[in-house]
């Protein structure tokens, strides 16, 4: 059981549940509220999915101020919070795992920070095993809700 499981919000510990994009935000920041570092997030789900929509919600749960966006060109984003920096990272364009040492991920996935990856399966082998997994997916026949696995 990962260490962070407790830090997932009751109603979701059982497993998946269905969320409209309110309830997802509301449910990011509370996650972020409840967090503190050192503490890794992954974020799995196809694109469009809402990974970038609940990666902001926990930012300003966490009390990250400045405006969150999305870092697919830039990989990385840092920002930061009374409670430690918070590393965003968006691996959807990496090219090759070299590309993760030019990003000093080795140092990110360390830091007293908390992290939030988009696309962690392209980190392979170099993805710690301690980190708190959130999978978003679609529902069938009906593009307002995702299907919310965490923990
Ligand atoms: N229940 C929902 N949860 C999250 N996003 C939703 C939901 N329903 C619709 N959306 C929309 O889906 C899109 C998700 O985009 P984004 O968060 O950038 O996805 P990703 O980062 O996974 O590619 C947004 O346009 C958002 O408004
Ligand atoms: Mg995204």
């Amino acid at each position: 059981m990962p260490a962070h499981r407790h830090i997932v919000p009751a109603r979701a510990a059982s497993g998946q549940l269905t969320v409209s994009e309110s309830e997802l935000v509301e449910w990011g920041e509370h996650l972020g509220r409840s967090s503190s570092p050192p503490l890794l997030v992954t974020i799995t789900g196809e694109l469009g999915a809402g990974k970038t929509t609940l990666a902001k919600a926990i930012c300003r749960g966490y009390g990250v101020a400045e405006d969150v966006t999305s870092p697919t060109y830039s990989i990385v984003q840092q920002y930061s919070s009374e409670r430690s920096t918070v590393y965003h990272v968006d691996l959807y364009r990496l090219e090759a795992s070299d590309q993760l040492t030019n990003i000093g991920w080795d140092e990110l996935v360390s830091a007293h920070a908390l992290v939030l990856v988009e696309w962690p399966e392209r980190a392979g082998a170099r993805l710690p095993r301690n980190h708190l997994p959130i999978d978003l997916s679609y529902v069938p026949d009906d593009p307002s809700r995702r299907i919310l696995f965490a923990g």
